[in-house]
């Protein structure tokens, strides 16, 4: 199947050529833009006597050297490279090559997003514009002209500042841009469009001025304002926790409606998804207001880590992507409350990378051998990246590791470097031996530590035994012993004292020894401070106490979280039997406990089917959907008056005051309001079980002055309520918000989330409509990526129904949008957590998509993986 390449870490060799200066002149057209590519070209392996350029999709219309008119034994053209023979040691180099970005559906390189031209580059889509030595350790002093029609594109942009303007015949016009910073190509971006234009200004520590401005679709620009507040709250940040300041006198942002990912750090003119710009409170959620804060940090953030020092090569992504998800995480904890930031993390992590890292693509942070770059923009780089970069931090302090930050940047600014450089910088600012911590880069698998105690009440010694195993996998048979930073908190049951420690694990196994009057209480892994799976037996008693006496608010929900699974657990070992004593014990707990809102929400949440999931083996997810339902039934029962009590206070906290002051920080009246919608969903979800409040669901719905409380009640409305109340209030919404496309994309995933049987005719109907496109990734991911993920019924339907739907959605998608494709496979791969009944129909579905022909690079290699392991 495979008449695709790998390319592995160990092969990397530096570049045989440098790329001192790029002028680009791009004349815009849909169909036949022009591109005039003029390089300063420098041999460095003298060696070598020809250049091989990168390039796909590129019509070459002509090519000189020196001045010179190239002849046609002077270079050869393949489908992926331009390789020039005979090339002196210095040279210009003059390429001129016609693309198509109006028929570009996989939106990498130059495409077309409404009436807007835009550009994504990253990881290599800058060879789908020009020919170019297309890696991250090339870096080079840009200057873009940009030529367009005046009127129908206004606006003229790309990285750095714009340095002249002017108007051309047939009215058109151009901009100059240069940006003095040296770059790679992936940072590269151009856009061309008509946009509202949402303007501000930040004045550094150091009293430079530097202009923000924000490029939106006519008529939205006052839902940029969420945008550029993050924005500033982002760069105030950086520079007290980091002493780091932004670099050039303007920073800007352009929303597009049509975008593979998230968003884009391009060099002074960021690109991003529509739906991490645009928010007002009628039309997005306090989850929408939190991700837009969050990733506007994120691309910020790259300014440094990812721009000013990038990577030596794309194994290297971590480098920048982990320590920006950690530097994210750590603005998003100071803006709101830090507790329920980071057990949010944790949810993620837990759900999504533990399973890809049990699943056929599991791979290290820093992946040794890759056959599609973009298959690679994963949970495990950034995710787990993150919690690697968080480990140093717990095992340096925040002193030592703002110390290590300092010296990587006074070593490699400018520079593009390797993971190693940067645990280096670490160890030589703390004189910290990190050399077996290092293995964190090239291990992959989820570590599983197993813990037991020995209390000794004559000499009053506690015990404390950590034994760590990672379980082997396809690629790494064998795993080793790993640096481990494990916090714990002792609680004295008796004085209720608790006191904590930063154990370090370095062996496979190792014992600590405490003084203790009293047998104390674990609570293991203060604040997640290590991304592993624990075995340790504790009893009910021990979890509630944990519960009631312990510090760490990560600890505290985890033992809620455990106590929860267990019960699961249960459940779906004893068919017929009810729900135990502990699983009410702990609920009365946590009701009459005095927590904010919010963490009593997560406290009342039940660990979703996919955490559930990576604790289990080989589970029916059919049998794990009825257990988690009869407990939550079982709950709703049980606590019926607290939680309608709970919902009452919420809803009338929530009517009292309006808050609607655009401030979302965790202490202010709108932060309390974000608290209460939290919890008051939370309750309607488990009174929703309970058909005699059906009626409330249609009551917030209709009652709601904002976005949170309306799709809270729709989600209770298609998951739990009769089919009728959900269709009606689903069509009220549809009028309400046809013309809105990122609301209708949240009507499309409620649509995905229905517990219907008829719901695979529904889904064809809604694909059927004018406004569903595979062509635009967010409205495809809302219904087919929706419904994969979120609608574990019905994917996981007995007859294997839900599994082909996704597989001919992808075979589809493959023919326009491999990124994206290959984004939906993620559920069909992890066949091996189901039992055989369904692994079976997962693989089968998978086959399906095999005997495609010419199936994407993309596709294949994560087929390629799955079906080795079948
Ligand atoms: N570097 C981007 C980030 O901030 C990721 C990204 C955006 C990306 N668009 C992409 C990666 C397209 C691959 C392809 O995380
Ligand atoms: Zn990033």
């Amino acid at each position: 199947m495979s008449e695709f390449t790998a390319k592995y870490l160990a092969d990397y060799l530096p570049s045989d050529f440098t790329i001192d200066t790029v002028n680009l002149t791009v004349e815009l057209d849909d169909h036949h833009t022009r591109v005039t590519n003029t390089l300063a070209v420098k041999k460095e392996n003298l060696e070598q006597s020809q250049l091989i350029l990168d390039g796909e999709h590129l019509k070459l219309v002509s090519a000189k050297l020196n001045g010179e008119q190239l002849t046609s034994d002077a270079f050869e053209q393949t489908e992926h490279q331009l390789t020039i023979f005979n090339v002196p040691d210095e040279f210009t180099l003059e390429l001129v090559t016609e693309i198509d970005p109006a028929n570009n559906t996989a939106l990498e390189g130059l495409y077309k997003s409404g009436g807007a031209f835009c550009t994504q580059c990253e990881a290599e889509g800058f060879r789908r514009i020009t020919y170019y030595l297309d890696r991250p350790d090339v870096m080079a002093i840009f200057t873009t002209k940009v030529i367009a029609d005046k009127a129908t594109y206004p606006y003229l942009l790309a990285n750095g500042n714009p340095v002249e303007r002017g108007e051309l015949a047939n009215g058109k016009h151009f901009v100059t841009w240069h940006d003095p910073f040296r770059k790679p190509c992936y940072l590269f971006a151009l856009v061309a469009g008509d946009f509202d234009l949402l303007k501000d200004e930040f004045v550094t520590q150091s009293g430079r001025s530097v202009a923000l401005e924000i490029f939106v679709d006519r008529g939205n620009k006052h839902k940029a304002v969420h945008a550029m507040d993050s924005l500033k709250r982002s760069m105030a940040w950086d520079e007290q926790v980091f002493g780091l300041e932004y670099d050039l006198d303007i920073y800007m942002i352009v929303a597009v409606d049509f975008f593979n990912m998230g968003a884009m750090e391009n060099k002074g003119l960021n690109v991003f998804n529509s739906k991490y710009v645009l928010a007002d409170k009628d039309s997005a959620t306090d989850t929408d207001f939190f991700n837009i804060e969050a990733v506007i940090a994120h691309e910020y953030f790259h300014n440094w880590t990812g721009n000013r020092v990038t990577c030596r090569d794309w194994f290297q992504l971590s480098l920048k992507e982990g320590l920006t998800v950690f530097r994210d995480q750590q603005f998003s904890a100071d803006m709101h409350s830090s507790a329920v930031t980071r057990i949010q993390n944790v949810k993620l992590l837990r759900a999504q990378q533990f399973a890809e890292d049990a699943g056929p693509m599991s791979h290290p942070i820093r992946p040794e051998k890759v056959m599609e770059m973009n298959n690679f923009y994963t949970l495990t780089v950034y995710e787990k990246g993150s919690e690697v970069i968080r480990m140093l931090h717990t095992l340096l302090g925040q002193q030592g590791f703002r110390q290590g930050m300092d010296l990587y940047f006074k070593r490699f600014d400018g520079m593009a470097v390797t993971c190693d450089d940067f645990v280096d910088a670490m160890a030589d600012a703390n004189g910290k031996d990190l050399s077996l911590f290092k293995r964190w880069y090239s291990q992959s698998g989820t570590p599983e530590l197993t813990v037991t105690q020995q209390f000794d009440a004559e000499l009053n010694k506690f015990k404390l035994t950590i034994v760590q195993h990672t379980p082997p996998s396809e690629a790494q048979p064998e795993k080793r012993h790993l640096h481990i930073p494990i916090n714990i908190e002792l609680i004295d049951p008796v004085t209720q004292q608790v006191t904590n420690q930063l154990l370090e694990l370095t062996d496979v196994q190792q014992t600590w020894q405490f003084d203790a009057s009293n047998q104390p209480i674990v609570a293991l892994l203060g604040d997640f401070s290590a991304p592993v799976k624990t075995h340790f037996e504790q009893s009910v008693e021990e979890l509630l106490s944990i519960i009631e006496l312990g510090d760490n608010s990560f600890c505290i929900w985890d033992a809620g979280q455990k106590i929860m699974a267990q019960e699961v657990t249960f459940l779906l070992a004893n068919q017929n039997a009810k729900p135990s004593e502990s699983i009410t014990r702990m609920m009365a707990a946590v009701m009459k406990a005095d927590y904010d809102d919010e963490f009593k929400a997560l406290m009342l949440t039940l660990p979703s089917f996919e955490e559930l999931v990576s604790g289990l083996n080989k589970v029916n997810p059919q049998q794990l959907l009825d257990a988690v339902e009869q407990l939550k039934l079982f709950i709703a029962q049980q606590f019926e008056e607290n939680l309608i009590g709970l919902y009452q206070t919420s809803e009338q906290l929530l009517q009292k005051t309006d808050g609607n002051t655009g401030d979302h920080t965790n202490d202010s009246a709108e932060g309390k309001q974000v608290a209460a919608r939290s919890l008051a969903n939370t309750c309607l979800s488990y009174l929703s079980m309970l058909p005699k409040y059906h009626h409330i669901i249609e009551q917030q719905f209709t009652q709601a002055k904002e976005m949170t409380s309306k799709l809270g009640a729709l989600q209770s409305a298609v998951r739990h309520a009769p089919l009728e109340v959900g269709d009606k209030i689903l069509s009220q919404f549809e009028q309400t918000w046809l013309e809105d496309t990122l609301v209708m994309d949240k009507w499309f995933s409620l649509q995905a989330n229905m517990q219907v049987d008829t719901i695979f005719e529904r889904l064809e109907q809604l694909m059927a409509r004018d406004d569903f496109a595979l062509t635009n990734p967010n409205r495809a991911r809302s219904l087919i990526g929706a419904f994969a993920m979120q609608n574990a019924r019905y994917f996981h339907d007995a007859q294997g129904k839900g599994y082909q739907f996704l597989a001919e959605q992808i075979i589809a998608m493959d023919k326009i949008n491999p990124q994206v494709a290959s984004r939906l496979i993620t559920p069909l791969i992890q066949f091996k957590a189901f039992d055989e009944h369904h692994s079976e129909l997962m693989v089968k579905a998978l086959e399906l998509i095999a005997a495609q022909p010419e199936l994407s690079r993309d596709i294949t290699e994560k087929l390629n993986a799955a079906l080795l392991q079948h």
